[in-house]
């Protein structure tokens, strides 16, 4: 029920895809409850598509759906512009349009934050809006408010965890049913779970931009996917996730932000790594999505639930929706921009970004070699030239005959010698059947 003096919020959604129509869908359906809450009405009031004739899951008024994005952006009217229509070019046209106005954006495209997030937030703060973007990162957690707000009085020396489901949904999958991964990548696009650029989920480049956002909201500095390790799960087989298994492991694509506070090194990656099994992010499995957050004053805080899909991710543009009205009735704008109060730049002040040289692990290598005497000694004597030290070997018989599946692990071992090894191993063109693969072991540091 509206109150005489309830103010009523004027929102324009740019996309009514799968999270538009779910953000529509349960606007609508706890209508009363979130109204009470906010104390505010909200009412949708125009959506912008590419082809409006498309049937949508909901029905909406006629006439407030048009496909002129553009009248959206600049209506003077709307007090809040959800940008769901994903890309990068003309979403940020649009955002920058709406953002220029001194009116708020709420997002949930990762790929614009990771790209033309510095920008993005320093005009929301000079032209007095602001850019609200809790869906971009593991869909229904809300881990950038737990950043922001909840675990405000840390300082973060580890974040790490699943944030793309679509990969852990293949990779559980493969483990649960001992399936390939073109196997489950069909049912994955058959179910609607891959993006339409594939290589966004399947190359971890999906998982690296919101690890980027968590590295910024974090530490205070964006960093380029150019300066990273970022690698995907196209390169793990069942074979792999068996071995894995029987090593007490189970196989992950990761993201890792970490800080190291005495040498000032910020290191973020993107990869597959093996976990240990009785581990709480190993167990997140499907499409779920698990972070773990290691603060200096808290401990380990960890996150876990659905990464992505529409209920989830509406969730989450809800609660920004949420942050905006209140802010419109008077409520402090959150800090979001290095450029006007200094204090997202100071947090980043003496830091330097880290690569391989700071990496240091146990590794996991799958060798498809010939088998015939001496290419093993061959493989240990390549592996002692870079003083990888080996922890485990296991041999079996590869399907092609001839040939044998090597799995090794080795003792902890700097990312470099690792790197110049597997270069080495690359070369012994007469022994390896294909390319080397290597995973890195993970240590979540639990318990
Ligand atoms: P979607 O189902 O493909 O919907 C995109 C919507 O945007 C559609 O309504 C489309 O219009 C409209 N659109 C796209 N380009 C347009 C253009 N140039 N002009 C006008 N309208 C345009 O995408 P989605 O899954 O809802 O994702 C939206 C955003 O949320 C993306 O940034 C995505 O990365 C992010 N996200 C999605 C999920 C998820 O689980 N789906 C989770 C987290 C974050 P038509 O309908 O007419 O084609
Ligand atoms: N493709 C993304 C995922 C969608 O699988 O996690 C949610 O951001």
């Amino acid at each position: 029920m509206k109150t005489t003096h309830q103010r009523t919020v004027r929102i324009g959604l740019l996309g009514f895809g799968t999270v538009g129509q779910g953000v529509w869908k349960h606007i609508e359906r706890n209508r009363r409850a979130l109204e009470l809450r906010l104390g505010a009405s909200l009412e949708i009031v125009r959506i912008a598509v590419r082809d409006s004739g498309r049937k949508r899951e909901v029905e909406v008024p006629s006439g407030i759906i048009t496909t002129d994005t553009i009248a959206v952006a600049e209506d003077p009217s709307l007090d809040i512009v959800c940008e769901l229509m994903g890309g990068t070019r003309e979403a940020l046209d649009l955002t920058e349009r709406v953002l220029r106005r001194g009116k708020i954006v709420v997002t949930a495209n990762k790929a614009l934050i990771c790209e033309h997030g510095d920008r993005l937030f320093t005009l929301a703060r000079q032209a007095g809006g602001h850019y609200f973007y809790e869906a971009s990162v593991a869909g229904g957690i809300p881990v950038i408010k737990t950043l922001r707000e909840a675990l405000v009085a840390n300082r973060f020396s580890r974040i790490y965890g699943i944030l793309n489901g679509t990969s852990n949904y293949i990779l559980t999958r493969m483990e649960k049913e001992g399936l390939e991964f073109s196997t489950t990548l069909a049912d994955a696009r058959a179910l609607g779970y891959v993006e339409a650029d594939e290589a966004l989920d399947l190359d971890g480049i999906d998982a690296a931009h919101k690890a980027v956002i968590l590295a910024f909201l974090a530490h205070g500095r964006w960093v380029s996917l150019d300066d990273i390790i970022v690698e995907g799960i196209r390169d793990v087989t069942a074979e792999d996730i068996l071995s894995a298994r029987n090593l007490g492991y189970r196989i992950k694509l990761l993201a890792i932000i970490s800080r190291d506070f005495q040498n000032e090194r910020l290191v973020v990656r993107v990869h597959p790594a093996l976990l240990p099994s009785n581990g709480i992010i190993a167990g997140v499995d499907g499409v779920y999505n698990g972070v773990s957050i290691t603060g200096d004053v808290v401990g380990t805080t960890v996150l876990i639930g659905r990464g992505a899909g529409q209920d989830a991710t509406s969730s989450s543009v809800i609660s920004d929706i949420a942050d905006a009205v209140f802010m419109l009735q008077g409520a402090p704008a959150p800090v979001i921009s290095e450029e006007d109060d200094g204090v997202y730049r100071e947090l980043a002040e003496g830091l330097s970004l880290g690569g391989p040289e700071d990496i240091k692990a146990q590794y996991y290598l799958r060798l498809h070699v010939a088998d015939k005497p001496g290419v093993l000694a061959k493989v240990a004597g390549v592996l002692a030239d870079f003083a990888v030290s080996i922890a485990t070997v296991d041999q079996r018989a590869h399907l092609l005959e001839g040939t044998a599946s090597l799995i090794l692990t080795t003792h902890e071992t700097d990312e470099k010698a690792m790197e110049q090894a597997l270069g080495s191993l690359a070369a012994m063109s007469d022994l390896l059947q294909d390319k080397p693969v290597r995973f890195r072991v993970f240590d979540p540091g639990e318990g």
